[in-house]
């Protein structure tokens, strides 16, 4: 029996998991909310809390999978890319705790995690497909060819989607982080009332930062006519945010389907929890023949579940790391 404890400390989000033979058996997660206030993460809060919760959401998932610390056949850990202070805690927590019980410990790449949830349920991809991976950090269309080896065919050169959505909110007055907010104000709402210029860059970059600036100076211009503007068609606004910033996405995407004749597409991150996405790409799917692979809610803002995976697959190649591997908070992708 292979077991492994995963744990997940990059950002906000303090998550650990258990996984057995390949299976994931909980995904609990401690949801950091004392930065809403903030507008923000704030880096140090963030590690006092993961400092907070480390413990007890371990002990929590052991107990709840019925399995005990000598039980373990490794711990998996995301080693970067993420905040200093909020690696540092689980880093240290799954290295004190592996050279005490004497197992491997495997370090995992929080983005590439990402991509690997979509082998946490049925129905899984087969290598190679492509991955749109979208988050608060990163934009990326991958190729994934293994578990190990993806290669970026395009990423952001600014901002990244997730953050577009957050920075967006903040100009409609919405809570950190707003992305969820837009999503659930667009609902059934018109997408298409308002325009925003959208820029292009070449090949299967992107660049998020012309259309903040197009919302800030279209919203400048209207609230001199009417200061209740944004109050008043809230809805559209965030309806018509939200299309732009998915026709951007979903233009790329298309584009590197037909340059790596690759039919098999998967989005993974944050904003894959988007309802407008999703829904865009099941359309896209549709129309173009594509086998769409779209995770569960859970597994696709960050969570433990994914670096459990990560490490399970990672631990079938005898792939560990050791008590040496510093955190990296801008750990390479290759
Ligand atoms: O992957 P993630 O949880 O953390 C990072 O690794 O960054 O992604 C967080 C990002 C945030 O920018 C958040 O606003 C965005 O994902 N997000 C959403 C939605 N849910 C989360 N954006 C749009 N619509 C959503 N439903
Ligand atoms: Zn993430």
């Amino acid at each position: 029996m292979t077991v492994i404890l995963g744990i997940e400390s990059s950002c906000d989000e303090t998550s650990a998991s258990i996984c057995i033979d390949g299976k994931i058996i909980n995904n609990e997660i401690a949801s950091q909310d004392i930065h809403r206030e903030y507008g923000g993460v704030v880096p140090e809060l963030a590690s006092r809390e993961h400092q907070k919760n480390i413990v007890p959401i371990v002990e929590h998932v052991l107990n709840h999978a019925q399995i005990k610390p000598s039980d373990l056949s490794a711990i998996a850990y995301t080693r970067g890319p993420g905040l200093l202070g909020a690696l540092l805690i689980g880093s240290s927590f799954a290295k004190a705790m592996a050279a005490s019980l004497n197992i491997p410990l495997i370090p995992v790449h929080h983005m590439k995690a990402h991509v690997l949830a979509h082998f946490i349920e049925e129905p899984r991809p087969s290598y190679p497909f492509i991955c749109l991976t979208v988050s608060g950090g990163h934009t990326q269309i991958l190729r994934v060819n293994s578990a190990t080896e993806m290669d970026i065919l395009g990423q952001t050169k600014d901002d990244a989607v997730g953050e577009a959505f957050d920075k967006a909110a903040k100009l409609l007055g919405l809570p950190y982080p707003g992305g969820p907010m837009i999503d659930d104000l667009a609902m059934s709402r018109n997408p298409t009332a308002f325009e925003f210029t959208k820029s292009d860059i070449p090949e299967l970059d992107y660049s998020f930062s012309g259309i903040k600036t197009s919302i800030l100076y279209f919203l400048r211009k209207e609230i001199n006519h009417n200061e209740k503007f944004i109050e008043e068609n809230k809805h559209d606004l965030a309806a018509s945010i939200q299309l732009s910033l998915i026709e951007m996405l979903m233009d790329k995407v298309k584009k590197a389907m037909v340059q790596e004749g690759i039919s098999q597409i998967a989005i993974a991150g944050g904003v894959s929890a988007n309802s407008g996405l999703r829904a865009r790409m099941e359309e896209e799917s549709k129309i173009h023949d594509w086998d769409l692979f779209i995770p569960d809610f859970q597994y696709c803002t960050d969570n433990a579940g994914m670096i459990a995976m990560s490490g399970y697959l990672l631990f079938e190649q005898n792939s560990y790391g050791d008590l040496s591997d510093s955190p990296l908070p801008r750990m390479p992708f290759a």
